[in-house]
């Protein structure tokens, strides 16, 4: 049978979603670990630095029963410093292992490595292109919120705002397109889509303006302030993504600004992929919205149920 590999968010199709987020409620819910990974093998392959995304897949596969094989930095400590091309690494180390994690810088790189690689690849961020687990897990805190164990008809349409660097950040990519193709199925309605902040980088790819369009989702720039017309549900927030920006590396980041918590609806979310480097102020921790820690440990129990769904 053909691996299955997770390059992009819409690779796990709406059913399918479903069933990984009923899944991760479960694992947190019931806080027990099924051992369905024992004798797999999952390598951990990491050409950029990673502290969540490399320690919750890690953790995962360990309570699950499985065990990893780490390389933090292939960059410096795979042969790719004699000169080996990245197919070739890719071809060998998919041969030790069960599947397959891997980071890397280049956009479109985790579509290469599912070329030549003869287990399960799963993208955990390729350049400014994708974060398909990030989206998984983000759509899961949104879901866990606003459709889990919720009646439909409490529902109400969503007003989101994605606010920092909207161009660069693979997590907003990843979960604005994910967004425009797989929420509506989940139970997740969004009215409208704003993307704000402060700088050059605010507007994101045409093709995600294009895909949230297309699924008859308002979108719109609101630059620095949070839009007026209506509270926001859901705030994602992001830092500034220096190590995209070339020569423009030194823009200032767009910070939240003071009236953001009025500005949120009172079942709001503020999400934030983390790590967070001034955008979002200490102070805002103890209100009850701000989600982004819990969404990272929401990152552990989505990874448990994808491994589960690929290997288990
Ligand atoms: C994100 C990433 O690597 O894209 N981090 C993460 O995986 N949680 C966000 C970021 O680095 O800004």
């Amino acid at each position: 049978m053909p691996s299955r590999h997770i390059v992009k968010a819409v690779d796990l199709t709406p059913a399918e979603l479903h069933k990984l987020f009923w899944e991760a409620s479960m694992l947190e819910v019931r806080n027990r670990n099924p051992q369905t990974l024992q004798g797999r093998i999952v390598g951990l392959f990491f050409y950029e630095p990673s502290t969540r995304t490399m320690w919750s897949f890690d953790s995962a596969v360990k309570r699950l029963g499985g065990q990893t094989t780490v390389t933090a930095e292939a960059g410096l400590f795979s042969s790719a410093v004699k000169g080996e091309t990245f197919e070739d690494t890719i071809k060998v180390v998919s041969g030790y292992v069960d599947a397959l994690v891997l980071r890397h810088p280049d956009s479109g790189s985790a579509q290469i490595a599912s070329t030549v690689s003869s287990v399960p690849i799963i993208n955990a961020g390729d350049g400014a292109n994708e974060h398909p687990t990030q989206a998984f897990l983000d759509l899961y805190t949104i879901w866990n919120q606003y459709v889990n164990g919720r009646r439909a008809l409490r529902f109400r349409p969503l007003h989101i705002v994605f606010h920092g660097d909207n161009r660069h950040s693979r997590t907003v990519r990843s979960l604005a397109l994910l967004l425009a193709t797989h929420a509506k199925e989940l139970g997740i309605h969004i009215e409208s889509v704003t993307f704000c902040g402060s700088g050059i980088y605010i507007d994101p790819p045409s093709e995600v303006v294009w895909a949230l369009a297309k699924s008859g989702i308002r979108v719109a720039k609101w630059t620095e302030e949070l839009p007026t017309a209506h509270p926001t549900d859901v705030l994602y927030v992001t830092r500034s993504q220096k190590e995209r920006h070339g020569e423009h590396a030194d823009t200032v980041p767009s910070i939240l600004p003071d009236n953001t918590l009025s500005r949120l609806s009172a079942d709001g979310l503020i999400m934030h992929p983390l790590p967070r480097t001034g955008e979002i102020p200490v102070s805002y921790d103890s209100d009850p919205r701000a989600k982004y820690f819990e969404q990272a440990k929401n990152g552990l129990y989505v990874r448990m149920a994808l491994l589960q769904m690929l290997l288990g």
